[in-house]
């Protein structure tokens, strides 16, 4: 059975149907092609409350949990402190990898306070709202955090087997 994944869209505009959302497309698109089967997909303004409340309901049924959007400087960014408000544990690498590598685009990466966490068996990761930055960043990510998600739900118990798989997993830049 494949791993259920679920996609959290946050964007004031595009919850009120102001802007086309492109970023679920391309989420579903990268989670299909690692072995996901997305169960739930939402769209929600960046209300704080409405972000933790989502957060916990999808952390019920989906193994990984991907947010874009609202993890810049703006007042109404709120994703990463919603995202740590439901966390049992925190991922810090995650993040700091995406920020790290998505430098080579953008010196406004550093800008992202997107963070990754885990919520009981569920992992958060929250990515920017952009789909150019999803697809800068997806494919670098997915293949690495899918061993993360066999390690959390306890499919694979050796990190050391399958060994570092850096060269064979993304085609894109270097760090
Ligand atoms: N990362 C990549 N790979 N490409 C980008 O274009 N944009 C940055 C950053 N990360 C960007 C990126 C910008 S401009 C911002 S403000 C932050 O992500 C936060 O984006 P968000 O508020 O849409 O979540």
């Amino acid at each position: 059975m494949k791993t259920k994944a679920g996609i959290l869209i946050l964007s004031d505009k595009g919850a009120r149907g102001e802007r086309q959302d492109l970023c679920t497309d391309i989420l579903r698109t990268h989670l299909e092609k690692n072995d996901y089967t997305v169960s739930d997909a939402r769209i929600l303004p960046d209300d704080y409350d409405g972000i933790v409340a989502a957060l916990q309901e999808m952390a019920e049924h989906c193994a990984l949990l991907l947010t874009s959007g609202g993890t810049g400087l703006s007042p109404r960014d709120n994703t990463p402190e919603a995202t740590m408000a439901v966390a049992t544990k925190s991922v810090p690498g995650i993040a700091e990898a995406m920020r790290a590598y998505s430098m080579q685009f953008t010196d406004r990466a550093m800008l992202s306070r997107a963070c990754a966490v885990i919520r009981n068996r569920t992992l958060i990761i929250n990515l920017p709202g952009s789909p150019k930055a999803l697809e800068e960043t997806l494919a670098f990510i997915l293949p690495p955090v899918k061993h993360g998600v066999e390690i959390l739900l306890e499919q694979d118990a050796d990190c050391a087997r399958t060994g570092d798989t850096k060269s064979q997993s993304h085609e894109g830049g270097t760090l």
